[in-house]
């Protein structure tokens, strides 16, 4: 599909963004190795969610997709019969992972400490993305666990083994690595001390211990439990990387006021929110509170006069999906943005500091890459040219927002790329253009 975005004259409305994807992801798979039966709604919509329910279905997992739900009350939710931790079953094909390094990376956690053989795979780019960080550490616990390319490369296949703790620092401050060895944790004999170099979002901490996991959090030091858990009703809040495409066009538009009700708020992925304030964004914040143990609030964003930051250290994790969004937006910052110790941009769905440079030269801006990001120098303009998607959905939606802003058309090819993780992404841009 190529989408063809001019920039509005206003940019005024209020955007709900789907389910937050990392939150529907830890619900699906935790609840369905808990015990009782469960009620998600909001959950994500997507490619990705397909990859992760099909993976869990192919586990045996008991998942039904209700509308109307009586009992949660939402017009869509998914009814989950948990199993125990013992109950999933032998998947008689090859799981399959898609674009999902999410799926892939907290679903092998738990075939690590199953009884029975599985393999599971995923599309090109899942396949080409590092999977050492969870290989190593997963044998070291006892997993019998291979991969391509000396167990670095999906597929991965695992025999079943019994697990013991084991104390370990994490190479990379990774959720998804984190997350994995926690659940391997669920099967482990004995616990383990997972030591993280910075804190990276913590939706799977927080859902197992409200689910009555063992977990202890000492600091950047986690101590697994292998405690039964016992299911929990989750409604999932706004993806807080969705909307951050939302708060960056209102930022940076020159007529605009855009709020986002019900935007996931945890701190650990609000990184977002304080660039945006450190580039002296209008942002507020009202009705904050909790979710189902999750922060969330309705944010507003409206035209700024954004200046130039720095984004590095620490912050990256809290803030790695929302780097290529944010780089644009610092095309319209005075001064000179610099990104730094982001590394790990690298090897995401796509290199998305190469595809960042990439989109963002093509509509004019000043950025340069760096080994480890960016900088850019803000024009505050920006003229619409043919961009690429680089086969990923942020890249998809960072080209859509740059469309917004831009002078004169942006033509995006393969658009349909944003549908991994926001499917109605484009109608949203459409509404907005009216
Ligand atoms: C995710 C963690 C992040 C993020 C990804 C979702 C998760 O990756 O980039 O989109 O749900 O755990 P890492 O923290 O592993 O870098």
């Amino acid at each position: 599909m190529i989408s063809k975005i001019t920039s509005p004259a206003r940019l005024h409305g209020i955007v709900k963004p789907p389910g937050d994807k990392s939150i529907s992801h830890r619900a699906s798979l935790l609840n369905s190795i808990s015990k009782g039966v469960s009620h998600v709604s909001n959950f994500c919509v997507g490619d990705d969610r397909s990859s992760m329910l099909g993976c869990l279905r192919g586990l045996g997992a008991n998942i039904t997709r209700h509308t109307n739900c009586k009992i949660s009350g939402a017009e869509e939710c998914f009814e989950i019969i948990g199993s125990g931790l013992h109950g999933l079953t032998e998947p008689s094909d090859v799981l399959n992972a898609g674009n999902s390094g999410t799926t892939m990376r907290l679903i092998s956690g738990l075939l690590a400490g199953q009884d029975f053989f599985s393999v599971i795979t995923g599309d090109d780019s899942l396949r080409n993305r590092p999977m050492k960080r969870i290989t190593t550490p997963l044998a070291q616990m006892g997993a019998y666990i291979n991969g391509r390319d000396d167990d670095s490369l999906a597929p991965l296949s695992f025999k079943g083994s019994s697990l013991r703790g084991i104390e370990c620092t994490m190479p990379v401050a990774s959720a998804q690595l984190k997350s994995c060895l926690i659940i391997a944790g669920l099967y482990s004999s004995s616990p383990s001390i997972i030591h993280q170099p910075a804190e990276s979002r913590d939706h799977t901490e927080r859902m197992l211990n409200s689910m009555g996991g063992n977990l202890e959090i000492n600091g950047l030091a986690i101590k697994t439990g292998n405690k039964e858990l016992s299911s929990v009703d989750v409604k999932v809040p706004s993806d807080t990387s969705g909307s951050a495409f939302w708060l960056i066009a209102g930022a940076c538009h020159p007529d605009s006021r855009i709020t986002i009700p019900g935007m996931g708020m945890n701190p650990t992925r609000t990184g977002v929110l304080e660039v945006l304030e450190s580039m002296n964004a209008n942002i507020t914040i009202e009705n904050e509170h909790l979710e189902g143990g999750e922060p969330t609030g309705d944010v507003t964003v409206s035209t700024s006069d954004l200046i130039a930051t720095e984004i590095s250290g620490d912050l990256i994790p809290r803030v790695v999906d929302e780097l290529p969004v944010l780089a644009l937006a610092a095309c319209f910052a005075k001064g000179t943005t610099v990104i730094a110790n982001a590394e790990e941009l690298r090897v995401k769905e796509s290199d998305r500091i190469s595809a960042t440079v990439d989109s963002l030269q093509r509509l004019g801006a000043q950025i340069e890459e760096t080994s480890d990001g960016m900088r850019i120098t803000g024009t505050h303009t920006l003229t619409g040219a043919e961009v690429e998607t680089h086969g990923d959905h942020r890249i998809a939606m960072t080209n859509g927002i740059a469309g917004l802003l831009a002078a004169g058309e942006t033509t995006i090819g393969n658009s349909e790329d944003a549908s991994v993780s926001y499917p109605s992404f484009w109608e949203v841009v459409s509404e907005l253009q009216e």
